[in-house]
């Protein structure tokens, strides 16, 4: 059969428009996802982008988490992690994003933070817990993660946080195979969340990402009704943000990013960028 001929299938189009084998999938499934959902399915020379990007965004957190002690600033973690993208050749996705721009080039989220805290002059200090976020552009390519450090002995509620989000995260991304449907992980995190007496923010959401930083679909963290089925060639985030007390955060209304948790209770966030395969998925962003 020559690409322009009609498809097999009978839909009156070109082969080429239609069940034409690209990217591991059929045309006709990246057309439907686009046109219906707006999701943007990987080519094979594009996951390799992401995954290098991936790769790099991790081992970035990882050196940066290792900085994160009782006396060193968030600046100093901001500043160490940029030079860590400037070396890659990379670039910092942060720095400049959204309305108004992001001022730095990482998040760096403080016990009752819940998440966009931006990078400032004070020294952390033993009893902190602090999410550090890392998304970077390398050739293009976007790669997201985040991970919690405990500064010294931390308070039990604060260690809640940090356990039950990490927990949360894992369970819902060890289910992720083609044919599972968006909303089965957030059915994941709340139940596990809410079994542990946390509550699940819904206020932000796991996103695609890969050639940008925020593509669709959303992934809520919450129960929610989104029946999208994943399907090989996706690349998402998961990024449970988890407090101890109400869901509800509130936006500095000076800085317009910095988002604390109404009643001041601590909140705890890790992320992983997720790509489906044919029969499961790959943690992308793991060392
Ligand atoms: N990295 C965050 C996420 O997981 C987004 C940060 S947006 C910023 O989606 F502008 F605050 F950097
Ligand atoms: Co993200
Ligand atoms: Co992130």
């Amino acid at each position: 059969m020559e690409r322009n001929d009609p498809c097999w299938c009978g839909s009156g189009q070109k082969w080429k428009k239609c069940h034409y084998p690209v990217a591991g999938q059929t045309r006709n499934l990246a057309h439907q996802y686009k046109k219906q959902y707006g999701i943007l399915l990987k080519t094979p020379e594009q996951i390799e982008g992401i995954r290098n990007s991936c790769k790099l965004a991790a081992s970035i957190l990882q050196a940066t988490c290792k900085m994160a002690k009782a006396g060193v600033t968030t600046n100093e973690l901001n500043d160490f992690a940029d030079s860590l993208h400037r070396k890659a050749s990379a670039i910092p996705a942060p720095l400049g994003y959204g309305e108004p721009p992001f001022p730095k080039s990482i998040c760096t989220s403080l016990n009752e933070v819940i998440c966009h805290g931006i990078p400032d002059d004070k020294p952390l200090v033993e009893g902190d817990i602090v999410n550090i976020d890392i998304t970077c552009i390398l050739n293009g390519y976007y790669g997201d993660c985040s991970a919690m450090v405990e500064i010294g002995n931390v308070s039990e509620e604060k260690h809640r946080v940090v356990e039950v989000s990490k927990e949360c995260l894992r369970r819902s991304i060890e289910i992720l195979k083609p044919g599972i449907f968006i909303n089965e992980i957030g059915s994941i995190i709340e139940d596990y969340a809410s079994q542990h007496g946390c509550s699940v923010v819904n206020q932000f959401v796991g996103h695609g990402v890969g050639i940008g930083f925020h593509e669709p679909p959303q992934v809520p963290h919450h129960y929610n009704n989104i029946t999208i089925p994943l399907v090989e060639g996706m690349t998402f985030t998961i990024e449970p943000m988890i407090n101890a007390g109400v869901r509800e955060g509130i936006i500095d209304p000076v800085d317009r990013w910095t988002t604390r948790t109404v009643d001041g209770k601590p909140s705890g966030q890790w992320e992983h960028t997720i790509l489906i395969t044919k029969t499961g998925h790959e943690i992308l962003t793991l060392l």
